[in-house]
């Protein structure tokens, strides 16, 4: 493994996220303005080309995983070429190439995607109620996203075989009966159910009375199925899984509040605006983008980025030393969160 993705922590940084766009077409209560986020002037976003040359750097270096995030990655217009060309680096080294996305556009492009090499959806979906979709969303448009989740359940019966999971934030008060109808989607489906602690950032009107956390979301669970059990995990998921005894699927948590994982987090990001960053909460970035325009083919930004992110672990090596729970209330800035969720 090469030395440019393994940190002072020996964690070896094999998946990289990348946003390819702030825009989204839903406001989601808990991450998005009713305004939206300011946008960034195209010039100062990364081109198509770019992206893909830094994926094939990564991978080059190790890297095994790619996950599109936004914003709402479908809405880049270029996103199925872009998909295609990074499909061309699976025969290279990358085994997983993953979407996350809000699943409104995703059927329109699902089969073209999937043609094109992509390995794994995890599709946010917060509530299975269409009138409550509207509140926690801001838009209409449940119906479009069963629309996607039928057609990936539906290539995965025909052997597509797409790593499946459904993201669900849960907030007291709003969605937080839901728990065991989400739970009753892994009965028949082999799809992994994650529920998300909510976090907090900047304007998104956190307090902690609304967070409905991981020990109760368990208690929730086992009250009705008292068989509830944790299964293994992959060293690096962030996630917790158990399962239903009987059931097809999974449960997963995310556990971002009370429990964190710091010490077995893989992932690197890069930003809509081309920012190298090895954690989501740290303030360090490096712009790669500005390495990448101003090398001119000169000095290889393989190297560049390495130093780059030799320097990041150092300001990083304080952060992780000692602590083993984020602190509630640590507020990310808006920037953290979005750009790179
Ligand atoms: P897989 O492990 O590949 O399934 O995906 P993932 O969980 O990395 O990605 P996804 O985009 O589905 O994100 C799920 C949730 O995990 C989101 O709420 C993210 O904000 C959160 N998340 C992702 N990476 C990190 C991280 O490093 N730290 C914390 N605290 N949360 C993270
Ligand atoms: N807290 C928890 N999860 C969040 N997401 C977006 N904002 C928040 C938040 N404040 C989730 C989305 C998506 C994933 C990438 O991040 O619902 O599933
Ligand atoms: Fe869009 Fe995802 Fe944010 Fe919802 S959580 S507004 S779908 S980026």
């Amino acid at each position: 493994f090469s030395d440019f993705l393994t940190d002072t922590f020996s964690r070896q940084h094999d998946y990289l996220r990348i946003s390819v766009t702030e825009r989204c077409n839903l406001r989601c209560l808990y991450c998005m303005p009713e305004d939206g986020v300011p946008l960034s002037p195209t010039r100062e976003l990364l081109t198509t080309p770019e992206i893909l040359l830094l994926s094939s750097v990564f991978v080059s270096q190790g890297v095994t995983k790619i996950r599109l995030t936004g914003g709402e990655p479908t809405v880049r217009r270029d996103i199925v070429p872009l998909m295609r060309q990074l499909g061309t680096l699976r025969p290279h080294g990358l085994h997983e190439l993953c979407l996350t996305t809000n699943g409104i556009s995703l059927h329109r492009k699902l089969d073209a995607m999937v043609e094109s090499g992509l390995t794994g959806i995890n599709l946010s979906l917060d509530t299975l109620d269409p009138f409550q979709f509207q509140i926690m969303t801001r838009r209409d448009g449940f119906s479009a996203v069963r629309k996607s989740i039928d057609r990936i359940l539906e290539l995965n019966r025909h052997g597509a075989g797409i790593k499946f999971k459904i993201n669900c934030v849960v907030m007291r008060g709003r969605n937080d009966r839901e728990i065991l109808s989400f739970v009753d989607m892994t009965r028949d489906h082999d799809v992994e159910v994650r529920f998300i602690e909510y976090m907090p950032f900047d304007g998104n009107r956190w307090n902690e009375g609304k967070m409905f956390a991981y020990a109760e979301m368990l208690d929730t669970i086992r009250a009705a199925h008292p068989g509830l059990h944790k299964v293994r995990d992959h060293p690096n998921d962030t996630s917790k899984t158990w399962k239903v005894p009987g059931f097809t699927g999974r449960v997963g948590f995310v556990t971002s509040m009370t429990h964190n994982f710091c010490g077995t987090c893989n992932r690197l990001r890069i930003t809509s605006d081309g920012n190298l960053k090895v954690c989501l909460f740290g303030n360090d970035e490096v712009s790669l983008r500005d390495i990448i325009r101003q090398s001119n083919g000169g000095e290889p930004i393989d190297e560049a980025a390495f130093e780059a992110m030799k320097q990041m672990e150092m300001n990083r090596r304080q952060d992780l030393a000692g602590s083993d729970s984020r602190p509630l209330g640590v507020v990310p800035t808006e920037s953290e969160l979005l750009n790179v969720i």
